[in-house]
This record gives C-alpha cells, structure tokens and sequence, in this order.
C-alpha cells in the first residue's frame, strides 16, 4: 500500500510522462514527490544514484526517465539507446532495492511486442517472436527493466510492477521534428503551416497505418491505479483499445488547429508496421477504464501547445 505522506521519487518529473504523473498524484492529495532534473542528477551515472537514494530515502518510486527517442534516433543510435536506457534502469531498481523502496512502478512501451504479435497485443505475447529492428535496442532495454521488476519480486519479494503504455501525447510532449513521435509533429507542422498561410502540408507515408492513442494525463491516472491498486508479477498494457488510421488522426489535428491547406502524403516515407494496438482486458478487469476520446484529447494537447509555444522542446 502507497500513503498519501510516503516520499515518492518521479524519476523524469519533467518529461511527458513523468510530469502527468507528478499531477496526478497531486491531485489525488499525494503531498511529498520529489524529482531531479537531469542536470542535477544523471541516472547512468550508479555513484551519483546511490548517493541520492542515501540521502533522500524514497518510499515509493516511478521511473519514467529514460532516453526516448522517434524511429530515427532509435535506428542511427542502438548502442546508446541501449546503454543508457539499461544504466538507467539498474541504477534505479537496484538502489530502490538497497533502500527498502516499498513500492516501484517501471514504465515501458508497446514496443517490446514482436513485430507480428498478434492484434490486439495481449501482455503474453512478449517473447514470443523476433522485434521490430528500427527500435530493437530500446525495446531489449525496456523488456529487461520489466524482467528486473519481475526478478527483484521473485528473489526478494520487492513490490516492483510495470506497465506498458501504448502511443501518448499532450502538455510536455517532444516537439522537435527531428525525434518527435507523430502526433506532436502533426500538430506542430498543421499550426506553423496555418500560421505562414502555407498551402499544403506533407506528412510521412501513406496515412493508411491503425494506431491508437492516449492523452497522457489518462495514463498518468492508470499509473496511480495500479501503484495504488496492483502487486502482480505480469506487466500491464494501458491503453484505450481503440484505433485510428494516421490519415484520420491527420484529420482531426488539421480541424482542430484550424488549418484550410491540403494535406499531402510523402509515399516515399515508410509506414512503419501496418496495425499496433494493445488488448486492455487485463486493465479493465482490474478496474480502470480511459476517460478522454480523441478529440477531446487533441483539443486538450493543441492548447497546451499555443499556450507553451515558446517553452515546448522544439
Ligand atoms: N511518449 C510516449 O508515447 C510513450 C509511450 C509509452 C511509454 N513511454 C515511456 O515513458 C517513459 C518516459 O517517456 P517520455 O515520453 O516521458 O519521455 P521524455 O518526455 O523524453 O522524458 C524522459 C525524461 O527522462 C529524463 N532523462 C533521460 N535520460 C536521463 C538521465 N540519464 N538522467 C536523468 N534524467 C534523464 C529526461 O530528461 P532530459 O530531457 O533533460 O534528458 C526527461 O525528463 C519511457 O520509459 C517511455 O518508454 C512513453
């Protein structure tokens, strides 16, 4: 059990899921969250880690640092997304160990599925065959933080769970086109082009890929569920089971911005693996179901967006 008075750690309190997460549990009453920026504390670096487990003795911890990235950054760069993401994650887990860290919630992602695992995703189907290979090194990284959680459990009865959130966007999303994931980079592309009197706007591939998303604040609240609410060994999917195609998504970020220009698809492009959705059974079964649609969810995100144009990482 987690209490509104224990001292929990959001590793990666600034970052898209880290910071929903620190607002979540603020408003739920959780009175003691403390974070680190990057600058202050690099988590790859085990010495610094352990010196701040020492002194700031968490009671609960959530890791959602870890080095992201889009398909380029992951393809051109496995050997850091690797190192960095398992440093990262050892330092973590094993200080929390060491510390008598009640409670440790690790976030993964959807990518740890094979690439042909069968759609929906059930939470089983991890290990089950070959992984996508532009994201390959992240994905062993995050199946290996699971396993930790599963092995520290198993060896030394630790409270450590997991969960794997499908695709998320909203306020402190990554904006830069160079490493952003699709959504963020649709909104920033539809309102720059809408601001310049652009008359088109090309986006990637043939807009026929399925995808499904959710607004980050409703997985931040799925993320409290089960630190309040689960102790079991199996990671968890969280997502709305629901998708879209990438056209239709373009669809309603261009109504939503405003934006009167076309819309032209760059074939050129690749489309990345045809369907990618995650069977939410296990987390409905548990209790939590999604609040925001879509389009809620895409208004939510572009205000956030005009408001913080100036701070948002572009
Ligand atoms: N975004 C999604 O759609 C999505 C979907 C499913 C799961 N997730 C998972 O959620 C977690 C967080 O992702 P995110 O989207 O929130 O990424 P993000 O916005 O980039 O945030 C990651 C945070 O980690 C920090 N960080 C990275 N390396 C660090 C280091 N060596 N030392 C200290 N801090 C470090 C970053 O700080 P700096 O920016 O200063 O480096 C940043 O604040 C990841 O595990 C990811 O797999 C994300």
């Amino acid at each position: 059990m987690i209490g509104h008075n224990d001292k929990i750690y959001v590793a990666g309190h600034r970052g898209l899921v880290g910071s929903a997460i620190v607002r979540n549990l603020e408003s739920k009453g959780y009175t003691n969250i403390i974070g680190r920026t990057h600058k202050e504390l690099d988590l790859t670096d085990q010495a610094a880690v352990r010196a701040f487990f020492d002194e700031e003795k968490p009671d609960v911890v959530v890791l959602a640092a870890a080095k992201v990235g889009g398909i380029n950054a992951n393809n051109t760069q496995p050997a850091m997304f690797a190192y960095e993401n398992m440093q990262i994650q050892c330092n973590i887990i094993n200080e929390s160990h060491k510390h008598n860290v009640k409670k440790l919630l690790f976030l993964g992602s959807t990518c740890i599925y094979p690439r042909m695992a069968p759609q929906p995703i059930p939470e089983d189907a991890l290990l089950t065959g070959p992984l996508e290979t532009t994201n390959e090194a992240y994905a062993i990284a995050k199946i290996s933080g699971l396993e930790m959680c599963k092995f520290y459990k198993r060896q030394y009865g630790d409270d450590y769970i997991s969960c794997m959130p499908t695709n998320l966007y909203g306020p402190h999303d990554n904006y830069d086109l160079s490493g952003s994931h699709v959504m963020p980079a649709m909104i920033r592309k539809f309102h720059e082009a809408k601001v310049n009197g652009n008359p088109t706007v090309e986006l990637w591939g043939t807009g026929t890929p399925l995808r499904e998303f959710l607004y980050v604040d409703d997985m931040a609240d799925a993320c409290v569920f089960l630190l309040e609410n689960y102790d079991g060994e199996q990671h968890v999917n969280i997502g709305t089971g629901k998708e879209v195609s990438i056209k239709e998504l373009a669809e309603t970020v261009k109504k939503t911005v405003g934006y009167e220009g076309e819309i032209v698809w760059n074939k050129d492009m690749p489309d990345g693996t045809p369907r990618k959705l995650t069977d939410v059974t296990k987390l409905h079964s548990l209790g939590w179901k999604h609040k925001v649609d879509l389009e809620e969810g895409v208004k939510l995100a572009y205000e956030w967006f005009k408001e913080n144009v100036d701070q948002a990482r572009m």
